[in-house]
């Protein structure tokens, strides 16, 4: 059959098969595209020359190789035997065996220890090349698609190598809301245009560009944020094999892609749903906020050095923090938590386990603070936290102090039940009618507090308004104002601390002289220490 397989030109090759070949993609060389392969009752082709990490399926499939060589996978075998402690069992993960694919017994170099089996090649993924290059030479291909599903229980994908206690990304994936435990892609997955954020293969498809050639390409099965939803199987691009840039203070981010629904009031639109993922927004300051007309600062950008390129790994410093875990008493090595619940200050149990919160500020990891060019210290970096949230809760506190039933009412205390009382004596309901398409200044200061939100004032995130139409303002509907939502937003402040604090002081100041209030008690002058590349006009 090896001698079928001799093209010398892309062109003939596709006119053969009547496929669109890209000569960029699939190149074709005038020698045997393969070697009999060492493990032949599995099929696995594996290196065509080891020597320079040429692999079969590289023959043909030319920018594939290029990219995956850049690739650390493509050094996993000298990795292994460079760490001095190599093992027979650690071989599979470290080259090209039945884990990461369908096969399901022992294959590969699992089977037949042989050097073209080094490394985490295609096949570790797609699995057994054998037929495909075969059918290829028959004319008819058969795609041997790799998975994309995170297999949690078996060793098919991703999964099948990255867990257990040196690398448990699936097992800390799972735990957090990217994994299956998230309810929202299955219940919004299927929703246009909620997908592009909810479901991971339509993400994967419009957020990333990524065509979907994989197993689960057809499937009816909603996925939640997979690994190859973040992570190109391929290219080593970016950082940590990364779909898109971690450092780039834009909203190209990975995160931010994703993390930036909507972050201001639209005009002429209702805003009982509040902000939805203004995570990234906030951090670099773009699109997000009520801005009153007295705002004082330059409007443009305000962020601190959270949000700049000097946080060279932006959301993930925090969010996606790597350490080990050792036994205090014995020294011995316990677990490498590896980040993947994305959770910034983790619970720790007492081992230093992170584990599901919530939990005192002192059980926290704040480890990821501390690295280096950034807070001096974990405790530093964890009073500045407080102070932080504090600071929060200290002026949405102006706007609205709740009296624990999360109406908001003429006998609770701050500006907002003020603006109410006087709205109800003008016999006006819609001053606060959060879904009419009319935003009033007590609105937009609202939709600042709910950017604010702390888990120490959670009725920012739902809650009630007395006596005020919860309705276009022709409709007829209860006059008791029904609930509406938030997400949480501002990172208990640590998000952009300065921007949240002078976006709520020019909103309490707007709000006492838009609506005649008294002076606020507090004085309200800007308290935040300002970080160097922060920008404001006064
Ligand atoms: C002899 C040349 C040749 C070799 C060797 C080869 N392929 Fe292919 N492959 C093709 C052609 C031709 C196609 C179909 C055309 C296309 O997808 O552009 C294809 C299609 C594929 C597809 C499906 C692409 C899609 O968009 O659906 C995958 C995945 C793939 N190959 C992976 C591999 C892997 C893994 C190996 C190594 C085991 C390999 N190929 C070896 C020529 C080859
Ligand atoms: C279950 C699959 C699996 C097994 C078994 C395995 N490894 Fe790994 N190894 C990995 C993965 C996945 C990574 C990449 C982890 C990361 O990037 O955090 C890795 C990375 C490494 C690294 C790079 C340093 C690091 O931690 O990133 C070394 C060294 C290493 N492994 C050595 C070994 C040795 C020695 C053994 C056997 C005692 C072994 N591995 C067994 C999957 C495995
Ligand atoms: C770490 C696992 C992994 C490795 C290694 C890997 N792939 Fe893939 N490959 C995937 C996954 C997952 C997909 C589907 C998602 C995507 O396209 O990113 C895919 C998609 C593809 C596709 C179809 C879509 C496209 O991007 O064109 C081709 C062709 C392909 N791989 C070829 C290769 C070749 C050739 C190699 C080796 C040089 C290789 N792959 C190495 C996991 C892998
Ligand atoms: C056959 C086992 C295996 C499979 C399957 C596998 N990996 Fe890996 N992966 C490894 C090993 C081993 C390393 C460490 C290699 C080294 O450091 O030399 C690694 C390293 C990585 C890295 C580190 C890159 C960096 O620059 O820090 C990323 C990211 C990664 N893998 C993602 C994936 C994704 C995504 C998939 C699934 C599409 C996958 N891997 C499938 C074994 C595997
Ligand atoms: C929401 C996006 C996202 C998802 C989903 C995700 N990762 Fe990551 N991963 C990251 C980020 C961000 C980093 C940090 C990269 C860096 O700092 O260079 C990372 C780092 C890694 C690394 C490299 C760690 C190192 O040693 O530098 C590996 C390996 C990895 N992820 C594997 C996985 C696997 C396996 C899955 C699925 C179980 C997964 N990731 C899911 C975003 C993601
Ligand atoms: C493809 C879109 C996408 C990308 C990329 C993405 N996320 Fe998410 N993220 C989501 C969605 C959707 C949810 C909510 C899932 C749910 O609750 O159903 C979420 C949830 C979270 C949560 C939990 C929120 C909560 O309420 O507890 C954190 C924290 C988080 N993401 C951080 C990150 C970080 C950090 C990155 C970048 C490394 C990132 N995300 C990249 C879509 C994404
Ligand atoms: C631009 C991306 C994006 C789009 C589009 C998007 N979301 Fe989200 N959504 C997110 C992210 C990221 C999160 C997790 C962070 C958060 O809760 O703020 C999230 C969280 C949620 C939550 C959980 C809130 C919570 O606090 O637990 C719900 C419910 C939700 N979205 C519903 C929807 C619905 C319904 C749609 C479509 C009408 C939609 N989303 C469209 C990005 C998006
Ligand atoms: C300087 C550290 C830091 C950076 C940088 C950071 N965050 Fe956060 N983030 C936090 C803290 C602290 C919390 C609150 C965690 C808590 O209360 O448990 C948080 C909360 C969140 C939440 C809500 C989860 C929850 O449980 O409240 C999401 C979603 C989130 N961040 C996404 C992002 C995204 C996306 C980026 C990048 C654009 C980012 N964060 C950058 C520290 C940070």
């Amino acid at each position: 059959m090896k001698s079928l397989i001799r093209w010398t030109t892309t062109a003939a090759f596709a006119a053969l098969l009547g496929v669109g070949c890209t000569e960029t993609e699939i190149q074709f060389v005038d020698r045997e595209p393969f070697n009999p392969p060492p493990d032949a009752a599995a099929g696995y082709l594996g290196y065509y020359t080891p020597g320079t990490k040429q692999t079969t399926c590289g023959n043909c499939h030319a920018g594939g190789q290029g990219a995956w060589a850049q690739t650390r996978h493509a050094g996993a075998w000298v990795t292994l035997q460079n760490s001095g402690s190599a093992q027979p069992f650690c071989a599979g993960c470290h080259n090209v065996s039945e884990l990461g694919n369908a096969v399901d017994s022992a294959a590969g170099y699992n089977k037949v220890a042989d050097s073209a089996y080094f490394d985490v090649q295609c096949e570790s993924c797609h699995g057994p090349g054998l037929n495909h290059v075969v059918s290829v030479s028959a004319g008819s291909v058969v795609r041997p698609w790799a998975s994309v599903a995170v297999d949690t229980v078996g060793t098919n994908g991703c999964a099948g190598c990255h867990e257990g206690t040196h690398h448990p990304f699936v097992e800390q994936w799972s735990a957090s809301k990217h994994g299956y435990g998230a309810d929202h892609y299955v219940s919004y997955g299927g929703r246009s245009p909620c997908n592009q954020c909810h479901e991971g293969r339509t993400a994967m498809r419009l957020q990333f560009g990524e065509n979907a050639s994989y197993v689960e390409s057809d499937s009816a099965n909603f996925q939640p944020m997979m690994c190859a939803t973040c992570h190109d199987p391929h290219s080593a691009t970016n950082e940590g094999q990364l779909r898109a840039p971690l450092g780039e203070p834009s909203r190209n981010q990975l995160c931010v892609k994703c993390h930036s629904r909507e972050g201001h009031p639209e005009p002429g639109s209702a805003t009982r749903r509040g902000p939805h993922a203004a995570q990234g927004l906030l951090v670099i300051d773009e699109d997000v906020g009520w801005i009153p007309p007295n705002f004082q600062y330059d409007a443009t950008k305000i962020v601190g050095s959270h949000g700049t390129a000097a946080n060279t790994r932006l959301c993930a410093s925090c969010h996606v923090y790597k350490f080990d875990v050792n036994d205090a008493a014995t020294g011995d090595f316990l677990l490498t938590s590896v980040g993947h619940t994305f959770e910034a200050i983790q619970c720790l149990d007492a081992t230093g386990v992170p584990v599901p919160g919530p939990c005192a500020l002192t059980e926290r990891q704040f480890g990821g603070c501390a690295v280096s060019g950034c807070h001096t210290s974990v405790d530093g970096a964890r009073s500045a936290f407080v102070s932080a949230r504090s600071r929060m809760n200290f002026l949405t506190d102006q706007l609205w102090t709740d009296d624990g039933d999360a109406v908001l009412e003429p006998t609770d205390g701050g500006a907002l039940p003020r603006v109410l009382v006087q709205a109800i004596a003008a016999n006006n309901l819609n001053e606060i009618n959060l879904y009419d398409n009319v935003l009033t200044p007590a609105e937009g200061a609202i939709w600042n507090a709910q950017l604010a939100y702390t888990s120490e004032r959670t009725y920012w995130s739902g809650f009630t308004v007395q006596g005020q139409k919860s309705c276009t303002p022709t409709a007829t509907c209860t006059t008791q104002g029904s609930s509406n939502t938030a997400h949480k937003s501002s990172g208990e402040g640590t998000h952009n601390p300065f921007l949240l604090e002078a976006l709520l002081i020019s909103s309490i100041q707007y709000l006492q002289s838009f609506y005649g209030l008294p002076a606020p008690p507090a004085q309200l002058q800007a308290q935040m220490t300002v970080p160097p590349g922060v920008r404001r006009v006064k």
